[in-house]
């Protein structure tokens, strides 16, 4: 008998695609691939799949949530700056029934003011900032655990 491994689906929203480049001293050095590579590897050591997706586009991020329902065990979102003013992937993360981990790459409490509000904070499982691209390892574990005490 073959057990069949949990699915999860990585989402990561705007300006993400531009890590590496983008504001090191804040978001870190390590570009999305290398982000990808390093979520890959501890999925592989946790005996979980993972996909991703990256769009800067709201819609997309609405339809990828929409569509992971009765696919993915799991989600991880970065929401990027989406995290703070969009009802519609609020609205969308509450309308599933999938656990969703709402990861930052930086601290945003202790960033500008206007960051200091997350718009989906209250419909999520929890939410892990701050820790850079291992923001993304941690969430992981996360939903490994919850996974677990769900079988
Ligand atoms: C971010 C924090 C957001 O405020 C910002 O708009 C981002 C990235 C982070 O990972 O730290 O694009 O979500």
């Amino acid at each position: 008998m073959t057990i069949k491994k949990p699915c999860v689906l990585v989402i990561h929203g705007p300006n993400l695609n531009l890590l590496g480049k983008r504001e090191p001293n804040i978001y870190g050095k390590l570009t999305l691939d290398e982000i990808n590579a390093n979520i890959l590897d501890k999925a592989n050591k946790l005996g979980i799949i993972v996909d991703f997706i990256q769009s800067n586009h709201e819609g997309s991020i609405v339809d990828a949530l929409q569509e992971a329902e009765g696919q993915y065990k799991g989600i991880i979102i970065n929401a990027a700056a989406f995290t703070h003013y969009s009802i519609a992937i609020r609205d969308a993360i509450a309308a599933i029934t999938v656990p969703a981990i709402e990861v930052h790459l930086s601290n945003i409490y202790k960033r500008e003011s206007f960051r200091h509000h997350s718009i989906i904070s209250s419909v999520v499982y929890g939410q892990i900032s701050g820790f850079g691209g291992s923001s993304y390892l941690l969430a992981l574990e996360a939903v490994a655990d919850i996974i677990s005490n769900e079988s």
